[in-house]
C-alpha cells in the first residue's frame, strides 16, 4: 500500500515540540506542505528549522489557538498562499492535573479552553475551504484519558472526552461534502507533557504494566497513524476514536502476560523498558 500524500496542503497546531514537532516533519518528508501552528515562538523557530533542512513548502505561524481572530486570520493566510486546505491537525493540547477537590477554577478553564474550545475553533475556521473543495481531513487529539481517566486528571480527561464527542458530533455534520472527522487517543508517550521516561523505575513499571504491548508509544507511532488517516486509504472511516494505547483496553491485568512468559524464559522482566 502506498501513502500518497504529496502535493496535499495540512495545518497541524501545536508543533513547537513533542508529537506535533514529529507530526509535521513526518508530513513533510511525505511531501505534504505544512502550516505549523503554536503558541510558542522560540519552539515554533525550531521547528521551522527542522522544515528547513527537509525541504518542500512549509509556514510557520505564532498561534494561540484560544485566539479566535487569529485562528481566522492564519486560516485566511493559509488560503491566500496555497488555496486549499486538505488536512488539519489538532495536536496543541495542555495537562492540568490535581484531584478535583483541589482544582482551581482557572486550571479547569485553561485545559478546556486550549483543549476543547481551540479544537473547535480551529475546525470552524478551516470548514468554509474544506467545504468549497468538497473534501478534507480533520484529525483531533484526544487521549486514552477520554476514555479512562487517570487519578488526578479529571480537568484533562474531561476535555479530552468532549474532544472526541465533538469529533463525532461535527463528522455527523459534514459528511455531505465529504470531510471526514477523527480523534485518536494516545495512551503513554514520554514527551514533556509527561516526562514517563524519566520517572523511577518502580514508577515507570507501574505504568508499563497497564500495557498490553510493555512499552512507551513512540512519537512516531502518531505520526504513522496521522499519515493513514490522511491517506485516500481512510477515506470511509469517519466519527471515530481510534486507541493508540499499545492496548491499555486488552486485558484486565496485561503483567500477567509478561510473567507467563518470564516464566518459559521467553521474557526478561527485570531487563525490558
Ligand atoms: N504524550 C502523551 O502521552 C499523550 C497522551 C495522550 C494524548 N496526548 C495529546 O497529544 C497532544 C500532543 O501532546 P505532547 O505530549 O506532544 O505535548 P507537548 O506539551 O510536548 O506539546 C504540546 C504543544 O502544544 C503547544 N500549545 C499548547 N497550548 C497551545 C495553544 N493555546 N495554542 C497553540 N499551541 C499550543 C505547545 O506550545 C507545544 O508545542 C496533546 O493534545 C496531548 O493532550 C499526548
Amino acid at each position: 500500500m502506498n501513502i500518497d500524500l504529496d502535493g496535499k496542503v495540512a495545518i497541524v497546531t501545536g508543533v513547537g515540540r513533542g508529537i506535533g514537532r514529529e507530526i509535521v516533519a513526518t508530513l513533510a518528508r511525505e511531501g505534504v506542505t505544512t502550516v505549523s501552528v503554536d503558541v510558542s515562538a522560540a519552539e515554533l523557530a525550531e521547528t521551522g528549522a527542522l522544515l528547513d533542512e527537509l525541504g518542500g513548502r512549509h509556514r510557520e505561524f505564532e498561534c494561540d489557538i484560544r485566539d479566535a481572530d487569529r485562528v481566522a486570520a492564519v486560516v485566511a493566510a493559509v488560503e491566500a498562499e496555497y488555496g486549499r486546505i486538505d488536512l488539519l491537525v489538532n495536536n496543541a493540547g495542555v495537562v492540568g492535573n490535581g484531584p478535583i477537590d483541589e482544582l482551581d477554577e482557572r486550571t479547569w478553564d485553561f485545559v478546556h479552553e486550549v483543549n476543547l474550545k481551540g479544537t473547535f475553533l480551529m475546525c470552524r475556521a478551516v470548514l468554509p475551504a474544506m467545504k468549497r473543495q468538497r473534501s478534507g481531513r480533520i484529525l483531533n487529539a484526544a487521549s486514552f484519558a477520554a476514555l479512562v481517566p487517570i487519578y488526578g486528571s479529571g480537568a484533562y480527561a474531561s476535555s479530552k472526552a468532549a474532544v472526541a464527542h465533538f469529533t463525532r458530533a461535527l463528522a455527523g455534520e459534514v459528511g455531505p461534502w465529504n470531510i471526514t472527522v477523527n480523534a485518536y487517543a494516545p495512551g503513554m508517550i514520554p514527551t514533556s507533557m509527561n516526562h514517563f521516561d524519566e520517572l523511577e523505575t518502580a514508577a515507570q513499571d507501574r505504568l508499563l504494566d497497564t500495557l498490553t504491548l510493555r512499552r512507551w508509544g513512540a512519537k512516531s507511532d502518531i505520526a504513522s497513524l496521522i499519515c493513514f488517516l490522511a491517506s485516500d486509504h481512510a477515506g470511509y472511516i469517519t466519527g471515530t476514536l481510534i486507541d493508540i494505547s499499545g492496548g491499555k483496553l486488552a486485558t484486565q491485568v496485561p503483567r500477567l502476560a509478561y510473567e507467563a512468559a518470564a516464566a518459559a524464559g521467553e521474557y526478561d522482566l527485570a531487563t525490558a523498558e
